[in-house]
């Protein structure tokens, strides 16, 4: 091992509360020395990190389901790395680990609250951030807890080939629902029709998403997985049965707004219909990962469940990289890897 004094941790810090789409103005690139282990601490060294839509969230003032990241502080992020320097029994030198690591090439821990030791021979390190990781349990629980599908009921779900939308597609079909995605682009349709199994997709960016919806859903929308919000869970709104579940996960359409959050106009469509729509905090789950991790490892075993991932390089790259969310421009989960393993 390399004395840790050695290192030089660079880090990207949050300098300013964006307006709309954040700029590469509105961080930070600083730099720390890398420090020694406290006795039962680790030090972890970065290879992966998570690029997440709720990152722009977490850059706004106020309150939401967790604190926004101060000004100054490194940039929260959820990632994989290995620990290199260990006065820990249970996360020794060589263990590959999942955690909140930061944007920044180093993390000490000073306990092992909230690390999770990962196993490499169930899947590559890059699956641990998509379906392994925190956007796969968003679309396990969400989807069968909050949406509660039934076989043979239709399910539709935007954001359909990216992190969540992945494993929510999967899962309905896996429970016997029929699938329809809603997703911008030819390339990204073909791919959660041919690679991942549904039955059909809607390119919102070629055509009305109405028409899309009476065509592949005949008989009704029963359950809608949302990750988009805005225009889209407006549209599907008209299109619901009686009895059914919306699960709001998301509004990636609305989290760059300067203007008030677009609500949705056809929210009478819930009366008409007994419908109910949900929120879901994936964190509310945490004592039942194991459970959902148990059910997708098992399902990418039998060659009955897959996952995408966009790979960027460099943790320079982290401005721009996290914009490829907001443009579409990442096709499957968004990892940005900061170091080799
Ligand atoms: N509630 C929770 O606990 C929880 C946990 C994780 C994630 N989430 C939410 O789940 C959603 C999906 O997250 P993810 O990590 O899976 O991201 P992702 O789908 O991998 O990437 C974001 C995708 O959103 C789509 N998008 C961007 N702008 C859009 C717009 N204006 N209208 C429609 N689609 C747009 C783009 O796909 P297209 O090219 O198809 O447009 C983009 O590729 C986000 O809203 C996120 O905040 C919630």
């Amino acid at each position: 091992m390399s004395a840790l004094t050695e290192l030089t941790n660079h880090q990207v810090r949050l300098a300013a509360r964006p307006v709309g789409l954040p700029k590469r103005s509105d961080w930070n690139f600083t730099t720390e020395p890398v420090r020694e282990p406290v006795e039962s601490g680790f030090v972890v060294k970065t290879l992966m990190l998570s690029l997440d839509p709720a990152m722009r969230g977490w850059m706004n003032e106020g309150k939401s389901y967790i604190p926004p990241v101060a000004l100054g502080e490194v940039m929260r992020a959820g990632g994989v790395g290995q620990v290199i320097a260990s006065r820990h029994a249970s996360f020794p030198v060589g263990t590959y680990v999942s955690a909140g690591l930061g944007v920044q090439e180093y993390r000490a821990f000073d306990s092992g609250k909230g690390v999770t030791a990962i196993d490499l021979s169930v899947a590559p390190l890059e699956k641990w951030l998509n379906a392994l990781g925190m956007p796969g349990m968003t679309g396990y629980f969400g989807l069968l807890d909050v949406g509660q599908p039934k076989p043979g009921e239709t399910v539709v779900v935007s954001g359909a080939s990216g992190a969540v939308g992945q494993t929510v597609g999967q899962v309905a079909k896996l429970k016997g629902c029929r699938v329809v995605g809603i997703a911008g682009g030819q390339a990204k349709c073909d791919f959660v029709v041919r690679e991942l199994g549904f039955d059909a997709c809607i390119d919102y960016r070629a055509g009305d998403v109405r028409d899309g919806l009476k065509k592949y859903c005949p008989t009704g929308v029963d359950v809608y997985f949302d990750n988009v919000g805005g225009e889209i869970l407006d549209t599907v709104l008209t299109r619901i049965n009686r009895g059914a579940r919306i699960i709001i996960c998301g509004a990636i359409s609305q989290y760059n707004n300067t203007t008030p959050v677009k609500g949705p106009a056809n929210y009478l469509s819930l009366l008409v219909n007994r419908a109910r729509m949900e929120g879901i905090v994936v964190f509310d789950y945490a004592d039942r990962y194991p459970v959902a991790l148990k059910d997708i490892a098992q399902w990418m075993a039998e060659g009955k469940f897959t996952s995408r991932e966009d790979i960027v390089e460099g943790l320079e790259t982290f401005p721009e990289a996290l914009l490829k969310l907001f443009s579409g421009e990442n096709f499957g989960k968004l990892v940005l890897r900061v170091a080799g393993n």
